[in-house]
């Protein structure tokens, strides 16, 4: 018996891995994080499979479904939204797996970030004006930001900010994002990327506020922040110059 943790993705259900979608076919049991994995991805499971919504769950009871399974022989398929490496709670279930003796595996996803920027149309790394992604998030009910982990040492870098969990502390994070990067700075706000409710919001750090003050955006959403979401007059990369002798094109190492 083994527990897989598998990335579902942004929402739209073709955007699982085909690892992914097997597992979810084969596993006599079914975890999910409520509303945010989309329905179809449930119908994918196996005749009579146990399919549990851990949305109202504390941890120990998800854990009672673990040793359950475990004691039956069934594997479970456990899914988390975008990927598991950010923001999943797969950490503390892990932990808890490892004190059983359980085994898991973790299957990635497409995470957000990545869905986000496809739906903008852009790459979040553009060359000379922002080679680095902050994944980062604002404190929450659920935990607090380490010290050191501000916005504004962030910003400071230059690199372009895929700030989670935040749509409702919009007014925060740009007020301390403001002084550093200039109330110029691109913005887009990206609710339930590739949702069919998905939403995309364009803006700078001045007007983005006012943008979705007539019709606010209450959850799932990135506030992506960044000279690269604007970028026109960039250098091209090196990768694709002609004068660029790469080791494929015959050239040395
Ligand atoms: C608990 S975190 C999960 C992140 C996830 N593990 C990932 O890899 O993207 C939930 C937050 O991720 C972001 N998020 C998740 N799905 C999203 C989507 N489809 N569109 C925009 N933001 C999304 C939002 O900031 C949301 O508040």
């Amino acid at each position: 018996m083994t527990v897989h943790f598998i990335g579902a993705g942004p929402g739209a259900a073709d955007l699982i891995t085909v690892r992914g979608r097997d597992l979810i076919a084969r596993c006599p049991v079914c975890l999910y994080a409520g509303s945010i994995v989309p329905a179809e991805m449930l119908g994918w499971c196996p005749p009579g499979a146990r399919i549990v919504d851990t949305a109202p769950l504390d941890l120990d009871r998800i854990e009672a479904e673990y040793v359950r399974a475990f004691a039956a022989g069934e594997d479970v398929a456990r899914l988390h939204s975008g990927d598991l490496s950010v923001y999943s709670a797969v950490a503390e279930q892990i932990r808890r797996l490892e004190r059983r003796g359980i085994p898991y595996t973790l299957t990635p996803g497409v995470p957000a970030f990545a869905a986000a920027a496809s739906v903008l149309g852009r790459e979040l790394t553009v060359p000379v004006v922002a080679q680095s992604l902050v994944i980062t998030r604002v404190s929450g009910r659920a935990s607090a930001m380490p010290e050191a982990e501000t916005l504004t040492a962030f910003a400071q870098t230059g690199a372009t900010l895929a700030i989670h969990l935040a749509i409702h502390a919009l007014d925060q994070v740009v007020a301390e994002l403001v002084p550093v990067l200039g109330a110029d700075c691109p913005v887009a706000v990206v609710a339930r990327a590739t949702w069919p409710n998905e939403r995309v919001v364009r803006g700078t750090l001045g007007d983005i506020a006012g943008k979705l003050a007539a019709d606010p955006i209450p959850r799932t959403a990135l506030i992506l922040v960044g000279r690269a979401l604007a970028a026109e007059d960039f250098r091209e990369s090196a990768l694709y110059d002609t004068a660029y002798v790469r080791r494929f094109r015959g050239g040395g190492e």
